[in-house]
């Protein structure tokens, strides 16, 4: 048993190897029940590789994962029951001349479940999702593309699991598609308290998470909440807006040699946002700099720095203070 009951998703210094390439190279990360985790990373950083280590797909080459607090290498039985799994590509696991209903009871029959049982269950998670009896009933090809996505979410939380893993349930989806999608999840994370595990190589998903792990080259760069992650950055959560008129590269080096100034994220066109910290106590010597160095400017502001910021400053790291993770 894991040594914490309270976590639904345990995982620990987790390695997976093929051959002689580690994919995984000691990643530890977890989630509470209820959670809404995201699981963030480049093509390549090991996202799905983690999925497969929790559905038991794969064994790992060494550290230990747990699904509400059973080991998945040694309940593989159970852990099918554990989690929903809901696949990047729905095309491999809808059959597109059924309905979204008979779907359904293809897939809970995998289950044991008695049809009643299945469509009882499959019509309430897709009133969760929005679809009414025309959607329930005609068939999955006549759907559209964020329609077929949530069909596929049903198929995952059919036999109501306590964890639904989501493999990049975003991509490919228009950008309204995108938002509708994480806000029907997150409904059924209310509703049905279902902890959630979305995997994404996109930023987007993290307003929506209560945690976060970022995955580089199989290993985890961060972990925490959004606030937590933001609260790493200096000025912990508020930057200084800075709007120049015509912003040139000879300005920017200026900024950048402005005293405390850590970090800067181009936030517009002519706008930057400038990383320091006690952004508010510093505005004013932040003022003298620019005064100083002939930088004419026509605003600068407290702001709030969000992740989209966060991560367009992360590459510009602080030279004496990286070297942790490498
Ligand atoms: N069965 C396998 N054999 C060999 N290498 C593999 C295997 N599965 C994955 N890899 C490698 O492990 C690394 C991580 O793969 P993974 O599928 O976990 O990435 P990902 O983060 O999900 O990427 P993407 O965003 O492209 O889906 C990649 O470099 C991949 O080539
Ligand atoms: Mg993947």
């Amino acid at each position: 048993m894991s040594e914490h009951p309270e976590r639904e998703i345990d995982i620990i210094d987790l390695k997976v190897r093929f051959g002689d390439f580690y994919a995984l190279k000691g990643v530890s990360f977890y989630a509470n029940k209820r959670e809404f985790l995201g699981i963030i990373g480049a093509s390549g950083a090991g996202k799905t590789t983690v999925l497969r280590v929790l559905t038991g797909q794969i064994s790992p080459t060494a550290g230990r994962a747990y699904v509400g607090g059973h080991d998945v290498t040694k309940r593989q039985n159970l852990i099918s029951l554990l989690v929903g799994y809901v696949p990047q590509l729905e095309h491999l696991s809808l059959y597109y001349d059924f309905s979204a209903i008979e779907n359904a009871k293809f897939f809970g029959r995998c289950f044991g479940m008695r049809e009643r049982e299945i469509e009882k269950r499959a019509r309430s998670v897709l009133e969760i999702l929005g679809f009414d009896e025309d959607l329930m009933t005609k068939t999955v090809s006549r759907l559209s593309g964020g329609e077929r996505k949530r069909v596929s979410i049903c198929l995952g939380m059919i036999h109501d699991p306590p964890v639904l893993l989501l493999d990049e349930p975003t991509t490919g989806l228009d950008a309204h598609l995108r938002h509708e999608t994480l806000n029907y999840l997150k409904e059924l994370n209310f509703e049905l308290g279902t902890t959630m595990v979305i995997i994404s190589h996109d930023l987007e998903i993290v307003d929506y998470c209560t945690r976060v792990t970022l995955l580089e080259n199989g290993r985890v760069s961060q972990f925490g909440t959004p606030a937590d992650l933001i609260s790493t950055l200096p000025g912990k959560g508020e930057s200084l807006s800075l709007h120049l008129p015509n912003l040139s590269t000879w300005m920017l080096d200026q900024v950048k040699q402005i005293p405390g100034v850590e970090y800067y994220a181009q936030s517009g066109r002519n706008t930057l946002k400038l990383f320091i910290d006690n952004p508010r106590e510093n505005m004013l010597p932040v003022i003298r700099e620019l005064n100083s160095k002939g930088i004419p400017f026509e605003e600068i502001s407290l702001v709030e720095a969000d992740f989209f910021d966060y991560f367009q400053v992360k590459p510009w790291k602080r030279k004496e203070k990286t070297g942790e993770s490498e």
